[in-house]
């Protein structure tokens, strides 16, 4: 009778070892994914962050997703510009630096306190309001 639970115990570890190793063989799956989803996945992630810091930001004062207010609205600058690194970079500088002239002669405030990192994440946000993907 011993020997039986001494057995059934050992039987039981296996089991619990057993489904915690194929637990965590699902985990490494879903992490990693097929290359392009993970890849698209991590550019919807940095537009949802764009998104949120344009929300968080003093953006809303002038710009509105769709309607003109004092600036431009960002789904017209989405239009204006190809989602490209190039004019990612170009924007995130609009946006740190401020600047006048593109659009009217009513100036854009300068942001000095936004790191670079957080308005190229701006900047995706904003190019793609008009549904393109960044190419
Ligand atoms: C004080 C009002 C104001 C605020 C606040 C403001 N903007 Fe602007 N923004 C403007 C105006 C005005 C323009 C058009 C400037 C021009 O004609 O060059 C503009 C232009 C832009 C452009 C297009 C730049 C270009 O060269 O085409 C982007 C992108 C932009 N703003 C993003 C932002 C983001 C992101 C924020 C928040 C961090 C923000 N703006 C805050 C007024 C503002």
């Amino acid at each position: 009778m011993k020997k039986f639970a001494q057995m059934f115990l050992m039987l039981a570890c296996i089991v619990v070892l057993a489904s915690c190793g194929s637990k965590k063989e699902e985990a490494a799956t879903e992490d990693y994914g097929t290359p392009d989803e993970s890849s698209e996945a991590i550019a919807g992630d940095v537009i949802a962050q764009g998104e949120l810091l344009v929300k968080a930001s003093d953006c809303k004062t002038c710009h509105h997703a769709t309607n003109k207010l004092i600036g431009p609205s960002h789904t017209d600058v989405a239009k204006k510009y190809d989602f490209t690194q190039a004019n990612v970079t170009l924007l995130a500088g609009k946006i740190i630096s401020g600047g006048t002239g593109v659009w009217g002669e009513i100036p854009m405030s300068p942001h000095p306190d936004i790191s670079q990192d957080d308005a190229e994440k701006m900047a995706r946000y904003v190019l793609s309001l008009d549904g393109e993907k960044e190419h």
